[in-house]
């Protein structure tokens, strides 16, 4: 069900890489609430071709971006304003790549260039990103962002490996850069803590699916799918969540605050 939530507003989804991604579920739901799009990923993945496919459904123009690079950064942000012929509302960063974990690096083995890229990607483009807007003054007052993040920046999850880092970062700067977007603009920044998602990124860390089962388990609700995740981002780039900024901000079915459940209890009797 649509609710006009997001009529009037303009936004850029940051990492659609194929319709399991978040970023590509929440681009959906932006659409059906009335906003209007600018889709961006990677050059790499604009080359697998499957985002025109969202494109075409969403009315948007692609424009890619690596977000290591503040070139490609700049020119994002004013192809963007140009399309929509003024500022920028809403901005969702949906990005996040472990090079250790593809080599399959252990933590304690780490390459440390491959994670200053891991860093670079996964966390510092937020502040990219928001670095731009702030140089370009791209973003309206009031405006929102909002970056993907996960539980293991809080607790030892050991196969998370280096992004349980990289997530501490990415949230670390969510807060500080909120602060002072706020001070200026009143832009709103959050991270969103979403449960273990099956999509490419996720099943990329090692034991995934054992990983998804465990949380549905200990979670009251079950795990968040994709699209409770677009949903939840709706909420957030809409005017009814003004006030909230700085926060991280779970959505994880109350993973986050269950000691235990009787379903795991009842697993481990077995
Ligand atoms: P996904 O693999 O569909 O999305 C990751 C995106 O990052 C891809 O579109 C990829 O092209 C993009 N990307 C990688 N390097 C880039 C670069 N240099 N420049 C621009 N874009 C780049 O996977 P998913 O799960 O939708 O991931 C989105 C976000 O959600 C990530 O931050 C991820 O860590 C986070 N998240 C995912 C969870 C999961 O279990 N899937 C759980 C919690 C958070």
């Amino acid at each position: 069900m649509a609710y006009n939530l997001l009529k009037g507003k303009k936004g850029i989804i940051f990492g659609a890489l194929d319709e399991k991604s978040i970023a590509w579920r929440t681009a959906l739901r932006c659409h059906e609430e009335g906003a209007q799009l600018v889709l961006t990923n990677a050059p790499v993945a604009l080359r697998m071709g499957e985002i025109n496919k969202l494109a075409e459904a969403v009315n948007a123009p692609v424009i890619g971006a690596d977000v290591t690079n503040m070139d490609d950064l700049k020119n994002l942000f004013e192809g963007a304003m140009k399309h929509f012929d003024g500022k920028i509302d809403f901005v969702l960063h949906s990005v996040g790549m472990s090079l250790n974990v593809r080599k399959n690096k252990p933590y304690t083995e780490i390459d440390y260039g491959f994670n200053q890229k891991t860093l670079d990607i996964s966390a510092m483009s937020l502040h990219r990103v928001l670095r731009t807007a702030w140089d370009l003054d791209a973003l309206s007052d009031w405006g929102s962002v909002v970056a993907l993040t996960y539980i293991a920046a809080q607790r030892v999850f050991p196969d998370y490996n280096e992004m349980a880092d990289a997530k501490a970062l990415l949230e670390g700067v969510a807060r500080n850069f909120g602060y002072h977007y706020g001070v200026k603009k009143k832009v709103r920044i959050n991270t969103i803590s979403q449960s273990p998602t099956q999509t490419t990124a996720g099943s990329g860390v090692k034991g995934f699916d054992g990983f998804i089962s465990y949380a549905e388990k200990m979670s009251p609700l079950g795990n968040a799918s994709a699209d409770q995740c677009a949903d939840y981002c709706v909420t957030l780039f809409s005017d009814l969540t003004k006030m909230v900024t700085m926060q991280n901000l779970f959505h994880d079915g109350g993973f986050s605050f269950t000691g235990v459940t009787q379903a795991v209890i009842e697993q481990m009797g077995k």
